[in-house]
């Protein structure tokens, strides 16, 4: 059975109270409808904010980012427990711009994973290559070394994986449909080979995902939704995306 597609918006580190009060109305104003469960990560000071403006709009609320403990002395961090009392239903581990500001390793975004799923959240595991990686063939072997080390050991069913090619971030690149094509067949084959729950992993594609390319990456074979980042910030464009499943 086909997996119901997921439209994230990632509003990355923009967004105040007034900017996510116009957001919700624009939504709740929508006379559209979308195949997929939709979802918008905002800063984490607006996470619970976001929880009361989005009621009764089947809009999901998540986090950008978590530490790998439950809690404890680090100072600036939150906490997977913190995210899901506030009603967080996901959240983002290992983002490319987390991995190059904060210089995150595959085994620490395997322990954030670890413990969003120990606090009930589901994580959007992100992998993706460099452009000097793709440029250099490189590409299979990095997502798929990537994956491996960021996945949490056994049941992947509550997975979530964003493919997001680094160079496409932001950049009004994408990844055409043929590339996004082999990356999510071999994140399939490997996520298969590893345990049957494999299959019901979702994956997200990302990078550069505006109205105009949607309907074309929804429709390549095993997306199952979209990461989207700058376009989820304007609610047209994000009901735009969503109705494109
Ligand atoms: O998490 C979202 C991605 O980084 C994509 O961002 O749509 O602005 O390119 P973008």
């Amino acid at each position: 059975t086909a997996l119901k597609p997921l439209i994230a918006g990632n509003w990355k580190m923009v967004g105040l109270p007034d900017d996510l009060g116009r957001f919700a109305e624009a939504m709740r104003a929508w006379g559209g409808t979308s195949r997929g469960d939709l979802l918008i990560c905002p800063p984490a000071t607006l996470i619970g904010a976001a929880v009361q403006a989005f009621n009764g709009l089947g809009i999901a609320v998540g986090g950008q980012d978590c530490h790998a403990k439950a809690s404890g002395a680090h100072t600036g961090d939150i906490a997977a427990p913190m995210i899901a009392a506030a009603g967080g239903a996901f959240v983002i581990v290992g983002h490319s711009e987390r991995r190059a500001d904060h210089a995150e390793t595959d085994a620490q975004v395997r322990a954030k994973a670890e413990a969003a799923l120990a606090a009930g959240l589901t994580p959007i595991i992100c992998i993706g290559e460099q452009l000097q990686q793709r440029q250099a063939g490189e590409t299979l072997a990095v997502v798929e070394a990537s994956l491996r080390a960021s996945l949490p050991e056994g049941d992947l069913a509550r997975l979530v994986i964003a493919y997001e090619p680094v160079w496409a971030i932001g950049t009004g690149l994408t990844a055409n449909a043929d590339q996004i094509a082999e990356v999510h067949a071999h994140l399939r084959q490997v996520l298969t080979s590893i345990h049957a729950s494999g299959a019901q992993v979702k994956l997200l594609y990302g990078g550069s995902v505006k109205p105009g390319n949607a309907v074309e990456i929804l429709s390549v074979a095993d997306v199952n939704g979209v990461l989207v980042g700058g376009a989820s910030l304007i609610a047209a464009d994000f009901q735009a995306i969503a109705m494109a499943c």
